[in-house]
């Protein structure tokens, strides 16, 4: 290391002993700024090598370095223990004790739900479709009237619901149906997406039933699209959630947004020969869906003349039941904690 002049290194060891004596952040920066600013023994150094002989000008920049170096490693190391003394000082007060136990953090999980929605959403998006979101609190055109569903239709009934105003015109969502009109508003086919989200029902709650819970909207329109193109779509949906193919089955299914409109059923995935989840049937009835109807289509701006389209309505909670074995819905938005713990998965 550089050697320093006498004088120098007694301009040194002043600076550090007023480090080492110093008790206050404030006072080290004092310190610093004298000895490095304009005037300062740091300053007048590099300021005098100009004048000096070429000589001894290396010399000079190394002295100001190390001088600089010293004092900020000791301004450093004294501030950290100016910090350390403040917080033993603070522990002391509050009677810290290293030996207690540190409190348990409890470490979160998702949601079963949130967990399935991803994965479908991997999936979905890995087939071109996208993911869309659409209001909670609805139009009444858009969740009934563009639907298919007039005012005096009596598939209304179904669907009984919160209205949010005294016109009747807001009403909370009953199913995700409403996001393929507002899907097919703002875009021209070819259409791909799905929606997933919370609904509401005026129920009354039971092991099944629930004024709250979740469904996944799924909408493709093109040209040509085909009662085909539906079936494959809806198995490959299946073989992602369950981990392998399940056969299906189409039965005829009554919902005014779709013509023909179909109850999808998968083979039971947990048993061969009929167990309590599809009620000793083998079958379990998970999709409803169908052939976009054209006064749907046309409700979003899409000529039926070019285009068709298929749609469906996945019960996500109750397919979040069967993959679990949760046998109670009211489970799925009880926030109890011992519940969720049950799912302690982070994906
Ligand atoms: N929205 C319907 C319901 O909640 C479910 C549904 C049926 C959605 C058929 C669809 C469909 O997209 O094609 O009961």
């Amino acid at each position: 290391m550089t050697d320093l002049s006498p004088e120098h290194a007694s301009t040194l060891a002043r600076l550090l002993a007023q480090v080492a004596a110093a008790s206050a952040a404030e006072d080290l920066r004092a310190i610093g700024r004298e000895a490095l600013e304009k005037g300062g023994v740091v300053a007048d150094l590099l300021a005098s090598i100009p004048t000096l002989p070429p000589a001894e000008r290396k010399g000079a920049g190394q002295a100001a370095n190390r001088i600089k170096a010293e004092l900020e490693a000791a301004i450093d190391a004294r501030k950290r223990e100016l910090e350390d003394g403040a917080l033993l000082a603070s522990r002391k007060v509050e009677g810290f004790d290293a030996t207690l136990r540190a409190p348990r953090v409890e470490r979160g999980a998702l949601h079963p739900i949130t967990q399935v929605v991803r994965e479908l959403e991997d999936l979905f998006t890995s087939m071109g479709f996208e993911v869309l979101d659409g209001p909670e609190i609805e139009l009444d055109w858009y969740n009934f009237e563009a639907l298919n569903i007039p005012r005096d239709h009596p598939a209304r009934d179904m669907q009984d619901t919160f209205r949010c105003d005294p016109a009747g015109e807001l009403v909370l969502r009953t199913h995700t149906s409403p996001v393929q009109v507002r899907a097919m508003e703002k875009r021209r086919p070819p259409i791909r997406a799905i929606a997933p989200g919370k609904v509401f029902r005026q129920e009354t709650t039971d092991a099944s039933h629930e004024h709250t819970f979740h469904q996944m909207e799924g909408l493709v329109v093109d040209e040509d699209v085909s009662v085909g193109h539906l079936i494959h779509t809806m198995k490959t949906l299946l073989r992602g959630v369950f981990g392998k193919d399940i056969e299906v089955r189409l039965r005829p299914g009554y919902f005014p947004f779709v013509e023909p409109g179909f109850e999808l059923d998968a083979r039971c995935p947990f048993c061969k020969s009929g167990c309590s989840v599809c009620k000793q049937s083998t079958w379990i009835e998970l999709l409803p869906c169908g052939m976009v109807h054209e006064n749907v289509l046309r409700a979003g701006g899409i000529d039926p003349a070019k285009y068709s389209g298929f749609a469906f309505g996945l019960g996500l909670s109750r397919l979040v039941m069967l993959r679990y074995g949760i046998d109670d819905v009211r489970h799925l938005l009880s926030g109890d904690a011992r519940f969720l713990r049950q799912f302690h998965r982070i994906g």
